[in-house]
């Protein structure tokens, strides 16, 4: 899954690393957004074998969307912004 940028392409360009590539992302954009939107696809592995997750709800309730933040531990990349320099893995 992706996602495309349709509106808000005017807000500041930050660049953040994921699994240690350096990706670009908007100021404002959740980790989820930022992740998707620059093509990626995928957030976690499913543990349950079912193949790569990209979230569901997108709006921290199903708790699909977990990686890991360099500082921070495991959040949920629909709830948490994205910041310039953000170190993250996905699980
Ligand atoms: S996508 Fe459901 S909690 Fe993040």
């Amino acid at each position: 899954m992706t996602l495309q940028r349709l509106v808000d392409q005017d807000r500041a360009e930050i660049r953040f690393r994921l699994d240690g590539r350096e990706l670009a992302a908007r100021q404002g954009d959740t980790l989820l957004t930022a992740i998707l939107a620059a093509g990626e696809g995928w957030l976690r592995e499913s543990e349950f074998g079912d193949g790569p997750r990209a979230g569901f709800c997108l709006m921290g309730a199903c708790q699909d969307c977990w990686v890991s933040v360099e500082g921070l531990g495991r959040v949920c990349a629909c709830t948490t912004l994205v910041a310039a320099g953000m170190e993250v893995r996905r699980s």
